[in-house]
């Protein structure tokens, strides 16, 4: 795998592995497992939330196991943590206050087993606290040293270009990397607004990502499965010409639909109004083995223009 320089110093695999499910649904056999296959792959970029996964248990388990597996293989210095603060856990801890913020991240590095987080996320926005409180929060956490970058998730664009103002005009920390959903089929406008305008990426969005030169960190990105399956298809997403073009196309090639799918998500950066985009997902290690055939292929840019051009 190799690794890509974000603009705001990270070094990073070319895809990002989710941690959700571990410790909760995943073993830790299991889990244990598939990030050492990530790593062995050359991956080093791992995602996680203060809050997974509560709906499966407490939300703790997931950072209470990388704590553990980067105790165990002693690999600290060479990953690339990224943790989140803002969601509910079990109807508490949703939020973006000061209080909240500087709560979380001290039970985030406890469990992580860890003094700094490579890249912190408001997971949510939230609306209800004063943007300055949030990004004046989140600055004394990098100058404390516990953070090294921040991003956003699930925020509309005007509120991470407003975020970023504010940090700019008041020499605060910005958010330097976005966490929301973008995969290769369409999301479906029919659908709940919460899941179109909040989530799901569209290509307003993704031309301000490529004029800031910000990198879009797509999460959930291979739909749970559905290219392999498409009967798990979420409802949020388009299947039709997309589904049945991506599946024909990666059959042409010898991988798994989700293998090309990493391919496009990897090079659809060279294509106009697109930022650099990082996949991450979560997969067993066969599945993970499968999926990383994708960044092998060599797309050309008639190749990335037809994909682009299916609707
Ligand atoms: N910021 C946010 O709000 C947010 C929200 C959700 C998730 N995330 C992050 O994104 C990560 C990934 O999300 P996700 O797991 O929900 O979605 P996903 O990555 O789109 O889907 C993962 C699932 O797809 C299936 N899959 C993967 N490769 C496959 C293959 N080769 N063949 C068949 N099936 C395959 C597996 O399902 P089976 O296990 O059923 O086989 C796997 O568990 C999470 O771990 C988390 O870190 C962030």
């Amino acid at each position: 795998m190799k690794k890509v320089l974000l603009p705001n110093g990270l070094n990073v695999s070319e895809v990002a592995l989710g941690a959700m499910m571990f410790g909760s649904t995943t073993s830790k056999e299991e889990s244990y497992r598939v990030l050492d296959t990530y790593v062995e792959m050359g991956g080093n970029f791992i995602d996680t939330s203060n809050n997974y996964a509560h709906w499966a248990g407490t939300g703790d388990e997931s950072e209470t196991l990388l704590g553990e597996w980067l105790r165990d293989r002693g690999c600290r210095d060479k990953i690339v943590l990224a943790t989140k603060v803002g969601f509910d856990r079990h109807g508490k801890g949703a939020g973006l206050k000061r209080s909240q913020i500087e709560y979380w991240v001290d039970e985030s590095l406890r469990k992580l087993g860890t003094d700094y987080i490579d890249l912190y996320y408001a997971h949510t926005d939230d609306p209800t606290t004063p943007i300055e409180e949030t990004m004046e929060a989140f600055d004394s956490l990098v100058k404390k040293g516990k953070v090294r970058t921040l991003g956003s998730s699930n925020y509309d664009t005007w509120r991470l270009a407003e975020a970023n103002m504010i940090a700019e005009n008041r020499g605060w920390t910005p958010y330097t990397a976005m966490q929301q959903r973008l995969s290769y089929l369409n999301p479906k406008f029919s659908v709940a607004p919460k899941y179109v305008f909040n989530e799901v990426v569209n290509r307003e969005r993704l031309r301000f990502l490529a004029d800031k030169n910000m990198p879009l960190i797509s999460y959930a990105c291979l739909c749970k499965g559905a290219y392999e399956d498409t009967s798990r298809l979420p409802d949020e997403y388009e299947g039709g010409a997309r589904l049945e073009f991506i599946r024909s196309m990666a059959a042409d090639k010898g991988v798994n639909p989700s293998a090309l799918v990493l391919a496009w998500l990897t090079n659809i950066h060279r294509c106009e109004g697109f930022p650099r985009v990082i996949p991450l997902f979560s997969a067993s290690c066969e599945q993970l083995k499968q999926n990383l055939r994708g960044l092998d292929l060599k797309l050309t840019d008639e190749e990335l223009k037809m994909m682009n051009s299916v609707q």
